[in-house]
């Protein structure tokens, strides 16, 4: 999978990217990341990407020109191009799964008061890590990046993936570890009697009664 991100402010995404998972799937090939300044692609004498909103009003809104530039150059009938907003689809990790088998992802980063409208032209969704205001996307790409990576084949292992939260709408079972007993709280009785069909049957109850608990949004 190649991702490329149009950011103004690669050097906030840099590090995140060269540490652990994701940098070791970029070391083994599973995954190509291109943080792309599109400032560069500015026409204007003075590298300038943001402007006056129309009609007046507060902040910098981003110009068309340099997004547009960019993307004639390394959009292809492969890339799935992703806008970051408040506005958009709010995250999820159904969203990662699906990302996950795209071929190349474009990540737009925004930054002031948005984007001129008419990027969106070249958009193939928007989407919105929750409810609350960033002061620009990179926070927003990194979550994606994170969360989509760590799902491509052979990054991590399958029996991870398999028990986690959000599989069939679930939470995950609680863990434990030891010591068996720490300041008077046991861990229960049934993880540490060996009986795996026993086990089993409770990590499921469990996963239930979680969710009906503290998601029960995830159930509807
Ligand atoms: N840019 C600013 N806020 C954002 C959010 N909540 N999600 C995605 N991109 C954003």
């Amino acid at each position: 999978m190649k991702i490329d991100v149009l950011t103004l402010f690669p050097e906030s995404i840099e590090g995140f990217i060269n540490e652990s998972i994701i940098k070791r799937a970029i070391s083994s090939g599973k995954v190509e990341i291109n943080l792309i300044n599109f400032r560069d692609y500015s026409p204007l004498n003075n590298k300038q990407v943001d402007d006056t909103p129309y009609g007046g009003g507060a902040g910098m809104v981003l110009r068309c020109e340099p997004i547009f530039n960019c993307l004639d150059e390394i959009k292809t009938p492969d890339s799935y191009v992703i806008m970051l907003t408040p506005e958009g689809n709010t995250y999820n990790q159904k969203i990662a799964k699906s990302l996950s088998l795209k071929k190349h992802i474009i990540l737009l980063c925004g930054h002031y008061e948005g984007f001129d409208e008419r990027i969106k032209t070249l958009v193939d969704e928007e989407i919105s890590i929750g409810d609350y205001i960033l002061t620009g996307g990179e926070i927003a790409a990194s979550a994606i990046i994170d969360s989509v990576v760590r799902l491509i084949d052979g990054v991590i292992t399958k029996d991870s993936l398999e028990s986690e939260s959000f599989n069939d709408n679930l939470l995950d079972y609680p863990t434990y570890t030891k010591p068996s007993e720490y300041r008077g709280l046991k861990v229960p009785d049934v993880l540490i009697s060996g009986n795996h069909e026993l086990i089993n049957k409770w990590r499921e109850e469990q996963k239930k009664e979680k969710t009906k608990n503290k998601r029960p949004d995830l159930l509807k």
